[in-house]
């Protein structure tokens, strides 16, 4: 059966950290922001810490996680860095972007993170309260988006308390993120960089970083995605992408100068409206409306992987 705890959000800060890393080390999920979305981080090598995320977001178990390093040094001793590797985590860590590599077979990582195959997905990320975590814990932390399982991820402790409360402890506290949307995610190739989820660091930038052409989507023969599940971001009301005006009982989420409900970016500017768009789905969520339609959102630089988010939300 599942423990029924009190929620607390804590702003980040010495005491609330020493308290999260105490958490941590006993094998409980604490929920932390990262520049990107806040994330649900437990002791990645702790089959039994893993396990309580996989609880308290309702995740699917074959779904495997993002595993949080503090350095780079830390980050190979859990997998094995071929050049293009280097490459691209030279240039982009810390940042928001996700390296799926072989596993060393000396990682010490739960098997459950990886949920079964031989590859793990490493970040460095460059927010401050996450990096003192792990460092304070002395741990890789696992850390998926902190919310339930298949919802709109959070940008805010309070969206993680509205998804989670009751399911975890303790929500560190340190404001919006300033990226807004998920890392990107690549598998790096000998002939290619495998482009799996599309995210802030765009796919011009891999290239220019990677010397090596980007080819988007999981390549079925060798590597699953299995987070790519269609349905991954959805509020719980229909979606109307490429809106133009509100019709009767919609919310309407506006990019550019136009009447709305609210505006990603009044001007159209594609890093604001990524950073905005998350809290925007759970407001439109939240409101009387019966429906949520978004505007048109350029699919130039930031904006593919915010159209990629657009999608799940409405499919
Ligand atoms: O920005 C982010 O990436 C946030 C913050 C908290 O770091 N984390 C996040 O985690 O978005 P999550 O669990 O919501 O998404 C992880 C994605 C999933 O789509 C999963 O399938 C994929 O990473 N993934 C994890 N390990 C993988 C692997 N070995 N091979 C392929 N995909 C993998
Ligand atoms: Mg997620």
């Amino acid at each position: 059966p599942n423990p029924v705890f009190s929620t607390r959000i804590s702003r980040y800060g010495s005491e609330a950290l020493r308290e999260a890393a105490l958490l941590i080390r006993a094998g409980e999920p604490v929920a932390v922001p990262t520049e990107t979305v806040y994330g649900l981080a437990a002791d990645a090598t702790d089959s039994n810490a893993v396990a309580a995320i996989y609880a308290a977001k309702g995740r699917p178990s074959f779904n495997p996680l993002i595993v949080h390093v503090a350095d780079q040094e830390m980050a190979g001793r859990l997998a094995e860095f071929s050049p293009v590797a280097d490459r691209l985590a030279e240039r982009f860590w810390p940042g928001a972007l996700t390296l799926v590599l072989p596993a060393r077979a000396d990682s010490g990582l739960s098997p459950l993170v990886m949920a079964g195959l031989p590859t793990v997905a490493l970040r460095l990320p460059a927010h401050p309260a996450m990096r003192a975590l792990i460092r304070e814990s002395g741990r890789p932390l696992a850390a998926p988006s902190a919310n339930r399982s298949g919802s709109i991820s959070p940008t805010r402790a309070e969206h993680v308390m509205a998804s989670l409360n009751g399911k975890i402890r303790m929500i560190l506290d340190e404001g919006p993120t300033s990226e807004g949307l998920e890392s990107t995610i690549v598998a790096p190739e000998t002939d290619c960089i495998r482009l799996l989820r599309p995210g802030p660091v765009t796919a011009a930038m891999l290239e220019e970083a990677g010397m090596l052409p980007v080819v988007t989507g999981a390549d079925n023969t060798k590597i699953e995605a299995p987070g790519q599940l269609e349905s991954h971001y959805a509020p719980s009301k229909p979606v109307r992408l490429n809106a133009l005006k509100a019709e009767k009982n919609e919310y309407l989420i506006g990019f550019g100068l136009m009447p709305c409900h609210v505006n990603l970016s009044p001007d159209a500017d594609l890093r604001e409206a990524a950073a905005h768009l998350f809290a925007a789905l759970h407001m439109g969520d939240a409101s009387a409306a019966e429906r949520i339609a978004v505007a048109p959102i350029p699919n130039e630089g930031i904006g593919v992987a915010i159209n990629d988010r657009l999608r799940r939300a409405a499919a």
